[in-house]
């Protein structure tokens, strides 16, 4: 591992934003890992496989023609050479994505790629167990959360943003079935380690999260 910042937290809670932009400032890559869990839970959906035994998985993960790509200092996904965008941030992968999260083949595969680009990369790395699991030896941990009612604003907003309307109450409770889920199940479930650096981000604005986190990491970096 060459140098990694973790940001881990709920959903919706400014992670992606947060995590895009302070990799920017301090000129390292920016890899979202929920868009690898995102990116399975799609060839899953498109394959008709989200029910399938480990065995069957296990073909389907080896064998997949998914891509994840460092380009310009940011991950990308690509499927059968296409790169994947919004078609993984739709209502239907919000639904799956925390059951498909759950297993232990899919989290095996992503976690060895997400250690692999660590090996070669300076990184901001954003996720659930990025702390705790996948670089425990993270320069600076962070665990970003917000209240419930503005996570679902920002989430309804950036729906809206993509031409696509739910109800307040239908965003609302995929907000809070997937942190369950997240943080209840048994393989490296979503949780505050004891050296995360705690952010609220519901009066936060964007600036205000990344200066915070962006002086916490000069702080490490010159305290080393
Ligand atoms: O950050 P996100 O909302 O795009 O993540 C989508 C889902 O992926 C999230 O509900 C749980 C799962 N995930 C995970 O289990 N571990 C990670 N490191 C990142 C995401």
């Amino acid at each position: 591992m060459k140098f990694v910042v973790a940001i881990d937290g709920t959903a919706s809670s400014g992670k992606s934003t947060t995590a895009r932009l302070l990799a920017e400032k301090l000129g390292v890559t920016y890899m979202d890992t929920g868009a690898m869990y995102r990116a399975v839970t799609y060839l899953l959906l498109e394959k008709d496989a989200l029910e399938s035994s480990d065995g069957l998985l296990q073909n389907l993960l080896l064998s997949s023609p998914l891509e994840f790509k460092i380009l310009h200092r940011k991950l990308y996904v690509y499927l059968d050479g296409k790169r994947l965008s919004d078609e993984l941030r739709t209502p239907e992968v919000d639904r799956w994505v925390s059951p498909v999260a759950e297993r232990a083949l899919v989290r095996a595969f992503l976690v060895a790629k997400q250690r692999e680009i660590g090996k070669r990369r300076r990184l901001v790395c954003e996720g659930r167990d990025i702390g705790s699991v996948v670089f425990p030896d993270a320069v600076l941990k962070v665990f970003m959360t917000c209240e419930l009612e503005e996570r679902t604003r920002r989430r309804k907003k950036e729906l809206t943003e993509k031409g696509i309307e739910r109800g307040f109450e239908e965003v609302k409770l995929n907000l809070q079935k997937r942190d369950e889920i997240d943080s209840t199940r048994k393989l490296s479930p979503l949780t505050r380690t004891t050296d995360a650096f705690y952010v609220d981000t519901t009066h936060l604005t964007i600036e205000e999260q990344v200066a915070l986190i962006e002086a916490e990491v000069r702080k490490r970096i010159v305290g080393k």
